[in-house]
């Protein structure tokens, strides 16, 4: 049996019901993008909620945390992991769950009590010193050496800055070949934090106040990877039998070894970022690769494995990509189902990626290594905004090359030119907007961002020969005609409408570029009345589905389009059919 099952069996057999994990995007709270621990979604529980399972609770949480991305590539860093968990609310306190971590962890794993180590709260001037644990712990046979009192950097737990929290006691497992010390010492990293249990007492406020809870409760922690790491008896979390598979796959795919310390470090990458990847686009709120919030993380994970990829002279265009992620699908499906129901859109999000991704890549890595050529250690803010608005490159991925080559990227520059960037081509359109456009309201302006997406969907679905012919918008509808010389099945109907809106949720940013009449025909972009423009042209962008010369005005991201409906389909003259539709 493998640690969680172990896990949730012990803890169901001492009367905790078996919860399913919550989805990785947290379901009803905005302000994280993420669940970072087992205990966040069950925050308004800790804080007095009746929980419809009861007040024993036990999981196996997927978590994701995105704040050390860079630190991913050494021996213990993860983006996605699994935490277990056992909870009481307002049922059992410090007694029974110090006892119960120590019997599973010297019964059940069958560690040696002379491995352990643990740490307890020395308390403050709020909180008092946590002597009960403490007792606990020696009762259990824990030697006083191998307790160490610490204080509210250590032993004190809060997610974030308000909210459920109190003093906590963690558990150390000595990992290491050498003897084992007779002490503990917290500044010896050979010991390594295995569990921890917060005894949750109080309701932190904004105003930094403590509001001591109604019920105190029990909230527990304990990382699947590491101590799966160390009952196994490796150093190296990706030597473990969790990253072995995908590991030795990825050692398969490129005939190259992990154990060749150029490789390392890429396949430690690709086999982490895979695995966030796949859990992150399977989650049922179905999020995309963009340029915002979780579709941006997501982003981020592909291009980054994919440039990890490229060290490890994978052919980017084969199907790699699948073969890894359908491993670990079938690796976690047993936890958690969405995997195998959502496996598809995982396949799709990857392809998609991949290809709008690999299509500037060498170009943006070329231009990159043109600017290193140049006697200087420092990457000015627009070169980096060059690569993040041509080449599609994330800022922390140019970040990430300059560091490699001991170079420095102006981030503050950067952010500002990106605000810039937005800032005028909110006043751009705003400015055409007047002069140009028949209507003036922010409706049209919709219609007019789903005309280019519709323009794109046609071409897509119904080949490259379709081009716009005309279009008219009112603020009640769209009407579009182009060039095709047949009615549209429902079929194709529907697909058009359906890639519509699948680019509404992908959140694509709207973004436009001026330059000469040539330049905007070299980037092949739709041009309907080449010759009704002067010489210098405006070319808008949506994401890199759609170019468009075009006077705009335009939405700024594709988001803001509500959902798109195909009204009516017809014929308008010969060979030019006639689409009305609208946005609700
Ligand atoms: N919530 C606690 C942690 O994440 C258990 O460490």
């Amino acid at each position: 049996m493998n640690i969680k099952d172990l896990y949730l069996k012990y803890f169901e057999e001492k009367g905790h019901v078996i919860i399913p994990s919550a989805p990785v995007i947290p379901e009803n709270d905005p302000t994280s993008l993420f669940n970072t621990a087992g205990m966040q979604p069950l925050v308004p529980y800790l804080k007095g909620q009746t929980h419809p399972a009861g007040t024993r609770l036990t999981d196996v949480q997927k978590c994701l945390r995105t704040n050390d991305l860079e630190e991913v590539g050494d021996l213990t860093h993860h983006t996605f992991f699994e935490m277990l968990g056992n909870w009481s609310l307002g049922d059992y306190f410090k007694k029974e769950s110090i006892t119960w971590s120590f019997q599973f962890l010297t019964q059940n794993l069958n560690i040696p009590v002379e491995r352990l180590a643990v740490t307890v709260f020395e308390g403050n001037e709020t909180i008092p010193r946590d002597t009960e644990s403490f007792e606990i712990w020696k009762s259990l046979g824990i030697k006083e050496e191998k307790i160490s009192y610490l204080g509210v950097e250590d032993n004190f737990w809060i997610a974030g800055e308000t909210g459920p929290c109190g003093p906590d006691t963690e558990i150390f497992y000595w990992r290491s070949e050498d003897a084992v010390p007779s002490k503990h010492d917290p500044e010896d990293d050979r010991w390594v934090e295995i569990w921890n249990n917060v005894f949750m007492q109080y309701d932190k406020k904004a105003d930094g106040t403590f509001l001591e809870l109604a019920k105190k409760n029990v909230d527990t922690g304990m990382g699947v990877e590491r101590i799966t790491a160390c009952l196994e008896g490796v150093t190296d979390n990706y030597a473990s039998s969790i990253w072995k598979p995908i590991i030795e796959k990825i050692e398969s795919l490129t005939g190259k070894s992990y154990l060749d310390t150029n490789y390392t470090k890429s396949m430690r990458i690709i086999a982490d970022h895979m695995r966030a990847i796949v859990i992150l686009s399977a989650d049922n709120a179905g999020i995309k690769p963009s340029n915002t919030d979780q579709g941006y993380i997501l982003r981020r994970l592909i291009r980054r494995m994919i440039r990890y990829a490229k060290k490890l002279e994978i052919v980017i265009d084969s199907t790699w990509d699948k073969e890894l992620a359908t491993l670990l699908i079938n690796q976690y499906a047993p936890y958690y189902k969405e995997l195998d129901q959502n496996k598809d859109v995982v396949f799709t999000v990857l392809k998609d990626e991949k290809q709008k991704f690999n299509r500037t890549l060498e170009k943006g890595l070329r231009e990159f290594d043109k600017l290193v050529d140049k006697e200087s250690n420092h990457i000015e803010a627009d070169i980096a905004f060059k690569l993040y608005d041509t080449y599609g490159f994330p800022i922390e991925l140019t970040s990430e090359l300059a560091t490699e080559k001991g170079m420095q990227v102006d981030i503050a520059g950067f952010h500002q030119k990106f605000k810039e960037h937005q800032e005028k081509s909110r006043a751009g359109a705003r400015g055409k907007f007047k002069g140009g456009l028949s209507g003036d309201g922010e409706i049209e302006t919709k219609y007019h961002t789903a005309t280019h997406l519709l323009n794109a969907a046609l071409r897509e679905v119904l080949g490259e020969d379709v081009h716009q012919k005309g279009s008219n918008i009112t603020p009640e509808r769209m009407r579009f005609d182009f060039s095709f010389d047949r009615k549209l099945t429902p079929e194709e109907k529907s697909s058009i409408e359906d890639l519509v809106n699948r680019w509404i949720t992908e959140s694509l940013p709207v973004t436009h570029k001026e330059m000469t009449k040539e330049e905007a025909l070299e980037t092949g972009a739709e041009a309907m009345f080449i010759d009704k423009y002067g010489d210098i042209v405006t070319v808008y962008f949506i994401g890199d589905i759609s170019k468009e010369l075009c006077g705009g005005p335009h939405v700024e991201n594709t988001n803001e389009l509500g959902t798109f409906k195909i009204k009516k389909e017809e014929a308008s003259s010969a060979g030019v059919r006639r689409i009305k539709a609208i946005l609700e």
